[in-house]
């Protein structure tokens, strides 16, 4: 009898490594430990073994029992912890997780609504190049060869004769090779200068310029025009002004300023205590590259301006490090 109760233990033991899930493991149970299972019929056994021999049977077959019993406990545990839990895997009552939703680049969204405003006030959106010829960057647009108004812009030269745009003022020169008068165009994009990266520039930027040419077009068009898109970009309650400046390719130019938004104009950190914050340069389109672009400059004229995109964002978002744009850290642009 001995030899079968050690058989049985055996078989239990192999057939419990064998349970992989809890289903199994529930056969394996019944097969062995339940009312009916091999260790009960074992225990029927007794009543026919020899009054001698039934204290040393009784004594193996409790054994068999609490060793198998312990065993199953074991084995039982380690499933249900491989499965998660006893519970049900789908808890409803569980919160949701909230799915992360791309959005635009801050860079995007600012020049989606300098877009939207120009368009708005009738101007088209226009393209060009980001590789360049000296002409179009520079020449046509009134730069003489050899004038220091170069070495404002920092270039990266592909050739002699090629370079990438340092601004998107060369766009103005092929809208006017291709359109005539009136022509009332923005022209966003890209552009580069060879400067070294910090807290305020970047080699690779956006820029938006603006064009219109028709008769007669004034310089106190130009500045309602500008006017009208800082009250919608910046502000109702936003103060500007007009500062005299210089472009080659404009004549006269100037600066427009809005009032600081951090301080409201009276002097602080981010305006250098002048309470002013630069926005754009502007000015009447100078007849030599109206003639470069193929107008008669005693028939027509224009006005023109350009600002930084990134720039603008900065002002428009209170940030005070232009590189935050380009890092790709999600918490930043999260925020947008
Ligand atoms: N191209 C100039 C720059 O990159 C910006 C600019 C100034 C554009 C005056 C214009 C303008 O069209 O009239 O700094």
């Amino acid at each position: 009898m001995s030899d079968s109760t050690e058989q049985i233990r055996q078989e239990f033991l192999h057939d419990l490594d064998a349970a992989r899930d809890l289903p199994q493991l529930e056969q394996v149970r019944i097969t062995y430990l339940s009312r009916s299972g091999r260790i009960a019929v074992l225990f029927d056994g007794i009543r026919s073994a020899s009054p001698a021999d039934r204290p040393v049977l009784g004594k193996a077959l409790n054994e068999l029992r609490t060793f198998a019993q312990a065993h199953f406990d074991e084995r039982k545990a380690a499933l249900e912890a491989a499965a998660g839990s006893s519970e049900p895997a789908f808890d409803p009552t569980l919160p949701g997780r909230p799915r992360w939703v791309g959005s635009r680049h801050p860079v995007t969204q600012t020049l989606d609504e300098i877009k939207r405003i120009f368009v708005g006030m009738g101007f088209s959106v226009e393209n060009g190049p980001e590789i360049e010829s000296d002409y179009y960057n520079f020449g046509a647009l009134n730069f003489p060869p050899d004038h220091p108004a170069r070495d404002m812009q920092d270039t990266f030269f592909i050739s002699k004769d090629i370079l990438l745009r340092t601004h998107t003022s060369p766009v103005q020169i092929r809208v006017m090779e291709k359109q005539r008068p009136p022509i009332r165009a923005i022209m966003p994009g890209k552009a580069y200068r060879n400067e070294a990266v910090s807290a305020r520039s970047l080699v690779q930027f956006h820029q938006v310029e603006g064009l219109y040419i028709d008769r007669h077009v004034t310089f106190s068009e130009l500045k309602g025009t500008l006017v009208s898109f800082a009250h919608q970009f910046y502000g109702e309650r936003l103060k500007y002004r007009f500062r005299p400046s210089f472009f080659p390719f404009t004549e006269p130019s100037a600066e427009m300023d809005i009032s600081c938004y951090l301080c409201g104009g009276n002097g602080c950190r981010v305006c250098k205590y002048s309470g002013w914050l630069e926005i754009l340069g502007a000015g009447m389109v100078h007849p030599h590259v109206l003639k470069n672009g193929g107008i008669d400059p005693e028939e027509y004229t224009g006005y023109a301006f350009g600002m930084g995109i990134e720039r603008t964002a900065l002002l428009r978002y209170g940030i005070d490090d232009i590189r935050m744009f380009y890092e790709s850290d999600v918490r930043f642009l999260r925020q947008f």
